[in-house]
C-alpha cells in the first residue's frame, strides 16, 4: 500500500502532482477555458461569500479569498468553522457559503453549514469524500480528487482544495465579467500546468531537506513568515510542522513581526520565510532581515535565482516562478517536506501524531 514509501505522509506529498491533475481534469480545457457548471449553484447572483472550514482546509479558504477578491471582485470572509456558528454571522439568500472539508464529516464545519442555511445562504461543499455528510447538506458539490488521504497531516487534500478554490475564482470572474477574457484564459493555462510545477518543486527541493531540517536539531520554536498569498502558506507550514514535530510554531504576516513576535527570535527559533513575488517580496525580505539581525537562522522558500533570499538564509528551498497568485501551489510543498523531515529526524510517528484524529467528529 505504501508503494515503497516509508509512511503515508511522504507518499501523499509525492502524489500531489497526480492529485491536482485529477482535480483539474474536465474542469479546465487546453486553452485555459473553464467549466464548473457541475457545481450545481447559480453563481451569477451571489453578492458575498463566507468560507467555513477547519485547520488546513481553513488555510485553503484563505487562499481562495485572495483569489476570489482579486479576480472576481467579490467580498469573501473566511471563518474557522467553530467560530462561525456562534458569531451571529451576517448573510442572506445572495450569500454563498463555501464549506471546505477533506473528510466531509467535520462536526464544526457541518454546524457552520447549518448556520448559513439558517439565513438562506446557498451552500457549496468542497470535499474529497463523495457521499459524506457535508454533501447531503449542500446545494452544490465540487469534489477534490486527491484520493484517500491516510496521514493525519493533510497534504494532497490541501493542494487539491486550493486548486478548486482557484477554479471557483476563475469561474466567478468569468460569470461576473471582472477580467478580460485573455487574462482569464492565460491564468487558466498556467493553472493547468501546475501539476508539472509541483513535480518540478519536489525534484528541486528533495536534496536540500536534510540541511533545512538540520536547523531544527535544537530548536525550541519556529516562526513562519509570509505576506499576501504567502501568508496562508506560512500558516499552513506552521500547522504542518507543529502537528507532526510538536515544536511550537507560529505563522505570521511578515509585517507583523515588529509588533510583537520578533521578541521570540533567537538562534533556537528558526525563521521560515516564504518570499513570494511582486512588491511584497521586497517587503518580506526586509522583515526577514530584521530577524536575521537578531540571530535567527533563516530558511527561505524562494525562486532559484533569488540572490537576496540566498544571502539572508542558511538554506534556500527553490520553487519555480509562477504568477504571484498561483505561487502557493508550489511554495507549500517544501514546507510539507520540512515538517515531514523534522518529525522523522526526531523519530516520531508522522502518520499518527499524538492527540490527533483524521477527522474530528465532535464539537
Ligand atoms: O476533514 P476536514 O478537512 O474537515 O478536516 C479539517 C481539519 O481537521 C484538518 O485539516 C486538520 O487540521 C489536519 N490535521 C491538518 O493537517
Amino acid at each position: 500500500e505504501l508503494g515503497g514509501y516509508e509512511d503515508y505522509m511522504l507518499k501523499e506529498i509525492h502524489e500531489q502532482p497526480a492529485a491536482v491533475q485529477r482535480t483539474l481534469a474536465g474542469r479546465l480545457d487546453a486553452g485555459g477555458g473553464i467549466d464548473l457548471s457541475e457545481s450545481g449553484v447559480d453563481l451569477a447572483g451571489i453578492q458575498r461569500i463566507a468560507v467555513v472550514a477547519c485547520g488546513t482546509a481553513y488555510h485553503a479558504g484563505l487562499l481562495g479569498k485572495y483569489a476570489i477578491e482579486r479576480l472576481a471582485r467579490l467580498p469573501v470572509e473566511v471563518w474557522v468553522a467553530s467560530e462561525y456558528r456562534y458569531a451571529h454571522p451576517i448573510g442572506d439568500d445572495r450569500t454563498l457559503a463555501v464549506a471546505i472539508s477533506q473528510s466531509g464529516e467535520t462536526t464544526d464545519t457541518l454546524a457552520a453549514v447549518e448556520t448559513a442555511r439558517g439565513f438562506g445562504a446557498k451552500v457549496l461543499a468542497i470535499t474529497n469524500t463523495q457521499g459524506s455528510l457535508i454533501t447531503r447538506e449542500s446545494d452544490g458539490i465540487l469534489l477534490t480528487a486527491a484520493g484517500p488521504e491516510i496521514a493525519v497531516a493533510s497534504t494532497k487534500a490541501f493542494l487539491t482544495q486550493v486548486a478548486v478554490m482557484y477554479l471557483l475564482a476563475l469561474e466567478l470572474a468569468r460569470v461576473r465579467g471582472t477580467l478580460p477574457e485573455e487574462e482569464l484564459l492565460a491564468l487558466g493555462r498556467e493553472l493547468r500546468r501546475i501539476p508539472e510545477r509541483i513535480q518540478e518543486t519536489l525534484d528541486l527541493v528533495q536534496g536540500r531537506m536534510g540541511e533545512a531540517a538540520g536547523l531544527y536539531e535544537d530548536a525550541r520554536s519556529s516562526l513562519f513568515l509570509g505576506r499576501g498569498v504567502s501568508y496562508p502558506v506560512a500558516l499552513e507550514g506552521a500547522l504542518k510542522l507543529k502537528e507532526v514535530s510538536y515544536i511550537p510554531c507560529e505563522g505570521y504576516p511578515a509585517g507583523e513581526m515588529k509588533h510583537g513576535p520578533i521578541a521570540l527570535v533567537d538562534e533556537r527559533c528558526p525563521v521560515v520565510a516564504v518570499m513570494g513575488r511582486g512588491v511584497l517580496r521586497e517587503k518580506t525580505l526586509s522583515n526577514v532581515e530584521e530577524t536575521a539581525a537578531r540571530g535567527a537562522r533563516v530558511i527561505s522558500v524562494a525562486a532559484r535565482d533569488d540572490a537576496d533570499a540566498a544571502r539572508l538564509s542558511e538554506v534556500l528551498l527553490p520553487v519555480p516562478e509562477l504568477p504571484e497568485l498561483l505561487g502557493p501551489l508550489v511554495a507549500s510543498v517544501p514546507l510539507q517536506l520540512l515538517a515531514y523531515r523534522v518529525a522523522r529526524d526526531r523519530g516520531l510517528d508522522v502518520d499518527k501524531p499524538r492527540n490527533l484524529a483524521k477527522s474530528v467528529t465532535v464539537e
